[in-house]
């Protein structure tokens, strides 16, 4: 494999960052080109991206594209979509993108649409029943088996049927299940049981609280009542689940919402939307895998990442969607970007010398310019962000989402523009002290501005932009990840924590402390007292 650190690219980056990356001043390249905005835009499917508020030039952007070339993105992109073995440490292929593929036009397309027919036709018998029969469901899972169904369902509740309310435990902590079954009937609530692995400790503890409460509340025919999104048919069978939904192995957990782990959305927005999800999310595909790099947008954000994270030293991102459903959408990304990228090896196992994932936060707009954008605009560290705005709301409060849209610009215009001292000692602030030194004050109301951000739109928040969005940010993943020339399609780090937990699990019953460190020990020991 080619390190992209030793590409001529990369170097050639080094020298254009140093001579003109650095110091480049966002106002006065706006103030030198009146088609930076047009020059910097790219439309994709249902997605178009401001890009012209970055720290960035059209010699970054080409030589950018340059070191993906190098690095040979489009081959492993290619690889990936063909159904090659990307997944190195696991012997896998990667191949979430084949779940929204139309028959044929995808590896494994039999079994893909055999599974979805069923699952759909599923969710149509529960819609069926709705408000009736079945009022609840209870989605049980963590992580990818969680994230993805949570954060759609939240995004698309215009389009959820108001007839059922879904509930989402993921947690092992017992206030989550306690929540979610407070004030259920077992005879109108149906458990869907998700895990790839049907062997996660959080959701099979979460299941087993679930049918003991199904039990003691006078729930009968558990098999009606609990169904298994799963790659493990005999575990589900085991736990005493009959209907079960399968999925496989090459589809990763953080890639999975595409896959029957979708049930409850499906289940929420019925076939038609979930199918018009899948079309959104196969449009972005097709533009991922036939777009010129210069002019692919995932390519195109994969590489911005690159150059923050690798040249200008950002090491964190912030992700302010300006619409109250995309609410979970940053928690859905940390796993996404950080799950995939948050890598210290290169895929021949050599430790990397350069950053990998950045660090992904972030709350929808306004609630954050309340609390931490604070720290955006005037902290010492500089934080790229990411605007996501909807021009058509789904309420009919037009005054309010005029507000919502003019923050969302005037955010972004703060922390490109920022004030100088003496623009700010020139400001009679209603709120300032009227005796300190004026220059003092200027000084603490002076915005250092040249802050770069990008800002995505949406025409509407649909079933297919909502895909379309969601597979842009798993293409851009997969961009820096091929570039960084790590496995993004693992997960080792999340493995100790669970051995460990394991480990400790009967200490706390016996209170052995032999062995452990003395601050395990001592936690140990005050838990139990
Ligand atoms: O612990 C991390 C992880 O493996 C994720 O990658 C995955 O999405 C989650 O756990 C849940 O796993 P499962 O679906 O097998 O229960």
């Amino acid at each position: 494999m080619v390190r992209c650190d030793e590409t001529v690219a990369w170097a050639a980056l080094r020298g254009h960052y140093e001579a003109h990356g650095r110091d480049l001043d966002l106002r006065q390249v706006f103030a030198d080109d009146p088609a930076r905005f047009d020059r910097f835009a790219l439309q994709a499917p249902e997605v178009f991206a401001d890009l012209s508020k970055n720290r960035w030039d059209e010699v970054t952007r080409r030589l950018l594209v340059e070191l993906a070339e190098a690095c040979g993105l489009p081959a492993r992109r290619d690889a990936m979509l063909a159904g090659g073995p990307v997944n190195t440490t696991e012997g896998r292929a990667v191949l979430h993108t084949a779940l929204r593929a139309p028959r044929g036009d995808a590896p494994h397309g039999d079994e893909v649409h055999a599974v979805l027919d069923r699952m759909l036709a599923f969710a149509g018998q529960v819609r069926a029943e709705a408000g009736g029969a079945i009022t609840d469901v209870v989605n049980i899972g963590i992580g990818g088996s969680d994230l993805g169904p949570r954060m759609a369902v939240q995004a698309l509740q215009p389009f959820c049927h108001p007839g059922l309310r879904l509930h989402f435990v993921s947690n092992v902590d017992g206030h989550d299940i306690d929540a979610a079954l407070r004030g259920l009937r077992p005879d109108r609530t149906l458990f869907v049981i998700a895990s790839k692995t049907f062997t996660t400790q959080e959701t099979m503890a979460n299941a087993a609280v679930a049918r003991e409460w199904f039990l003691a509340q006078g729930g009968r025919d558990t098999a009606r009542h609990f169904v298994g999104v799963t790659t493990n048919l005999e575990a589900a069978a085991a736990f005493g689940i009959t209907e079960t939904f399968g999925f496989w192995d090459w589809v990763g957990g953080r890639y999975s919402l595409w896959s029957a782990i979708g049930l409850p959305l499906a289940i929420a927005i019925g076939a038609e939307g979930f199918r018009t999800l899948l079309a959104g999310a196969r449009a972005m595909d097709e533009h991922f895998a036939s777009a010129p790099l210069a002019e692919n947008l995932p390519v195109q954000l994969g590489l911005l990442d690159v150059w923050y994270r690798n040249f200008h030293g950002f090491a964190s991102r912030s992700v302010a969607p300006y619409h109250q459903g995309l609410a979970r959408l940053p928690a859905y990304l940390q796993q996404l970007e950080m799950e995939s990228n948050g890598k210290g090896v290169d895929l021949d196992g050599r430790p990397l010398p350069y950053g990998t994932s950045p660090v992904v936060w972030g709350e929808p707009g306004t609630n954050g310019q309340h609390a931490y954008f604070q720290m955006l605009h005037q902290g010492t560290d500089v934080v790229p962000v990411e605007f996501i705005a909807v021009r058509t709301p789904s309420h009919a409060h037009a005054e309010l989402h005029t507000k919502l849209l003019a923050n969302c610009l005037a955010q972004s215009q703060e922390l490109m523009l920022g004030k100088t001292a003496e623009e700010a000692a020139g400001e009679q602030a209603p709120t300032a002290s009227r005796t300190l030194d004026r220059a003092v004050l200027a000084r603490h109301r002076r915005f250092p501005g040249n802050r770069p951000s990008t800002t995505l739109l949406l025409d509407a928040l649909t079933p297919r932009s909502l895909g379309a969005l969601i597979a842009l940010y798993e293409h851009r993943v997969f961009t820096s990840g091929a570039v960084w020339g790590i496995n993004s399609f693992d997960q080792w780090g999340v493995e100790l924590g669970k051995a460990l937990c394991n480990a400790l699990l009967p200490r706390f019953a016996s209170g052995d402390a032999a062995g452990l460190d003395a601050s395990p020990a001592g936690l140990l020991a005050r838990l139990r007292a």
